[in-house]
């Protein structure tokens, strides 16, 4: 079956999907996007996604390019047109084609692109084992609340985890406080059983994974504290793990050379991970 992408208002064949050299996305990264997971067939907290959205639209001055329900509309089409059952669909919009000029133009009009991706099940020896993690200092911008396109420090950061052999990176900021993973945010379990994440605000993107965890959390009954801890209490925490949309939850088992709890996938993490294991199974919106 031929990928398809959706670009501008057309479903084009996805390796001729292309926007105009003058796009303020490609130009100035003036954009923002998501990532929405498909899991069985569904997607996953489409609406918050869809909110957050329109949040970072609104932090840029732009409206939703499209109404609500045409955006679920082409979302549902393109994942029908390329018969994904498991994977993502990214969402991009920029503030469309003008000269480059820095401020607003007047008469640009928004560009949406929609791409969706079959991913493989996460590998068995990567649940297994745990995912290793490297500190970084966290060298963005006030406003990482905001899902901008505008991602060279999370790029920087996740190739060096990847030449250091690592998963993911964890920013630090200049407090010595973890912020989050270069795309994903980070938890850890104190050795009294407490599960901690960063409050959301400007440092920080609020993860649509996160806060569905975080209801988990609560339903279950476990403690939950939603505060900054440093990376030095993380490398002592029982166990460690992140949350994003395409790794779930993933126990973290290595910060840097400190091996975390036993060294094995801890066992509130498995837990959490099946929990948001079996909310996918059940909470998705039928395509
Ligand atoms: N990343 N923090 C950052 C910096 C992120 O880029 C992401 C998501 C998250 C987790 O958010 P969510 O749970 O809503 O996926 C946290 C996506 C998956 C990406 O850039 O591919």
């Amino acid at each position: 079956m031929p990928r398809e992408a959706f670009v501008n208002g057309r479903y084009v064949p996805h390796n001729q999907g292309a926007v105009h050299i003058e796009d303020r996305g490609y130009q100035f990264a003036d954009g923002v996007y998501e990532v929405v997971t498909i899991f069985d067939g569904a997607l996953i907290d489409e609406g918050p996604h869809l909110d957050r959205l329109e949040r970072s639209l609104k932090a840029l001055c732009m409206d939703m390019p499209m109404s609500r329900p045409a955006i679920k509309l082409v979302a549902r089409e393109l994942i029908r047109r390329n018969g994904v059952t498991n994977g993502i669909i990214y969402m991009q919009v920029t503030r469309g084609v003008a000269p480059r000029d820095h401020k607003f133009p007047n008469d640009a009009r928004p560009a949406l692109v929609m791409t969706t991706r079959q991913t493989k099940p996460q590998s068995a020896k990567l649940l297994a084992e745990g995912a290793k993690v490297i500190s970084v200092p966290d060298i963005r911008w006030t406003r990482c609340d905001i899902k901008s396109i505008s991602l060279l420090p999370n790029i920087l950061a996740k190739q060096e985890a990847a030449e250091a052999g690592a998963y993911e990176a964890w920013q630090v900021d200049r407090e010595g406080m973890v912020t989050e993973g270069s795309s994903t945010n980070a938890w850890i379990v104190t050795g009294d059983g407490k599960v901690v994440t960063r409050a959301a605000s400007n440092a920080i993107l609020s993860g649509i994974t996160r806060r569905t965890l975080i209801k988990l959390i609560q339903a279950e009954g476990y403690e939950l504290e939603e505060r900054a801890f440093s990376l030095e209490e993380a490398k002592v925490a029982r166990e460690a793990f992140i949350t994003s949309s395409s790794s779930y939850v993933l126990p973290v088992t290595q910060i840097d050379d400190a091996t975390v709890g036993n060294g094995h996938p801890g066992l509130l993490s498995g837990k959490l991970r099946q929990h948001y294991s079996d909310y996918m199974a059940s909470a998705g919106d039928p395509i």
